[in-house]
């Protein structure tokens, strides 16, 4: 993440956008135009309005028939990089369970249908409500996060009945290589139940006497956009013994496996992580069955984000700003996490790209940075349609409404037909909770 920014000094980044940050169906139509799932991107953008995230549907079935053939059934898609009732389904229809991380990702899968016996409830705090639509729906597994959780569990099972099935989420005390704010192994962490302070071997302990609920697995996810898979084998080095001695079926390993965001960053491929953790499962002796809940390595690099461009402002000798028609709010992940992004023009898609800009949303902020030092064809003008790719996972998932700037819509492209998945928001939706 901050990693990217600064690898943008080291590697000239001029040339036309690269393939391997755009979905796996984008093509350049004879015009020089990007296409993906067969629909050109400027008449979506014409069609449907912007900003506009348009996701390559059998990209994300690609990934999660990878995720499928790589870690076998249970292998779960992590909701919270991107959740609408049209994904949930398609995250079914491929065969992977899905990871819902409170109530509201747990309502959105079961009205688009999906089993609720192939979902995982997570959450460091969950409350009474979700323990009960866990238990009440009939939920595959529940991750205890803490002893509170245990009581809870305990308390909501003797009133409403079900022995759910439980994995542990330990903090096996790793620092993975990102960002603070997205690494979860460490022991400072709000997360799960520490390896080394002996509070998992307690909790497996008082699950194991527990009549209300049945141990399955152990959980552990150490952080996310994860590029080191050294990471994981400290992890895994660190949990071996505990995993054995609880004798459960089951490790999930999470999510975590970072995605290349900018040009001259590389990740693993999912089958090649899924690989790694098994072998060096293996090498530890762990005799449980492995799994996961990739959520950004699905979803990242299926989308991209559509934005028209709406002022060009040139400070002689400082920097030229391109406002767009979003920004923070469609994609925080800049201002929270320093992320880097490129951006280029679907109308130009293998130009070179010699001018720096600066990409600006039209929020009330200075902070509302897109694409800092973003490189961009010398021909970009007022009312064209900029692409910044890679922003399918955590972009529409944590967008807001600030400013009261509507949520943009999402479509799904495939075999030369767009379909909109979640509708843009209107000035009336931004009303309809006022009283
Ligand atoms: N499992 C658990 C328990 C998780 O907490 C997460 C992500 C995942 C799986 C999926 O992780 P992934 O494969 O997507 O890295 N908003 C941040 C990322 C937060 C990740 C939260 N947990 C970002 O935009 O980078």
């Amino acid at each position: 993440m901050s990693e990217s920014t600064d690898l943008r000094q080291y590697i000239g980044t001029n040339t036309a956008i690269r393939r391997y940050l755009l979905p796996d169906s984008s093509s350049v139509t004879e015009e020089g135009r990007l296409s993906i799932g067969g629909c050109d991107v400027i008449d979506l953008a014409d069609q449907y309005g912007t900003p506009l995230f348009v996701y390559d549907e059998q990209h994300l079935r690609n990934r999660c028939h990878e995720a499928l053939a790589a870690f076998g059934d249970g292998v779960a898609y992590g909701g919270k990089a991107f959740l609408c009732k049209e994904m949930a389904r398609l995250v079914n229809e491929e065969g992977l369970h899905l990871d819902v991380a409170t109530g509201g990702e747990a309502y959105v899968a079961l009205m688009a249908g999906v089993p609720p016996d192939r979902m995982v409830l997570h959450g460091n705090n969950k409350s009474d409500e979700e323990i009960g639509t866990a238990l009440h729906a009939g939920m595959g597994r529940i991750v205890v996060d803490s002893f509170a959780e245990l009581d809870r569990i305990e308390r909501v099972a003797s009133e409403l009945g079900g022995t759910p099935e439980v994995s542990i989420r330990v903090t096996p005390g790793v620092e993975a290589h990102t960002h603070e704010y997205v690494m979860t192994g460490q022991v400072d962490s709000k997360f799960g139940l520490g390896l080394a302070s002996g509070a998992a071997l307690e909790a497996v302990r008082r699950v194991d006497a527990s009549p209300a609920m049945e141990l399955v697995g152990i959980h552990a996810h150490i952080g996310s956009q994860i590029f080191l898979l050294q990471s994981y084998a400290k992890a895994i080095e660190l949990l071996a013994p505990f995993v054995n001695e609880a004798g459960v079926q089951e490790l999930c390993l999470g999510g975590g496996l970072g995605v290349p965001y900018v040009e001259g960053e590389e990740a693993p491929t999912i089958t090649e992580w899924a690989n790694m953790l098994k072998q060096a499962c293996a090498e530890y002796g762990i005799a449980a069955r492995i799994t996961a809940e990739p959520g950004r390595a699905i979803a990242a690099t299926a989308g991209v984000t559509l934005y028209r461009v709406g002022t060009i402002k040139e400070i002689p000798d400082v920097r030229t700003y391109v406002a767009v028609d979003g920004g923070m709010s469609d994609n925080p992940r800049p201002v929270l996490y320093g992320s880097g992004y490129e951006a280029f023009l679907p109308r130009l898609t293998l130009s070179e790209r010699p001018r720096q800009v600066t990409v600006v949303g039209k929020h009330c902020e200075s902070g509302d940075v897109i694409v800092r030092d973003a490189r961009v064809p010398t021909e970009l003008e007022v009312g064209d349609v900029l692409c910044t790719p890679v922003t399918g996972a955590y972009g529409y998932s944590m967008a807001s409404n600030y400013n009261k700037v509507p949520r943009p819509a999402v479509v799904f492209a495939r075999g030369g037909q767009s379909r909109i998945v979640v509708r843009r928001e209107t000035y009336e939706d931004l009303i309809r909770l006022d009283e």
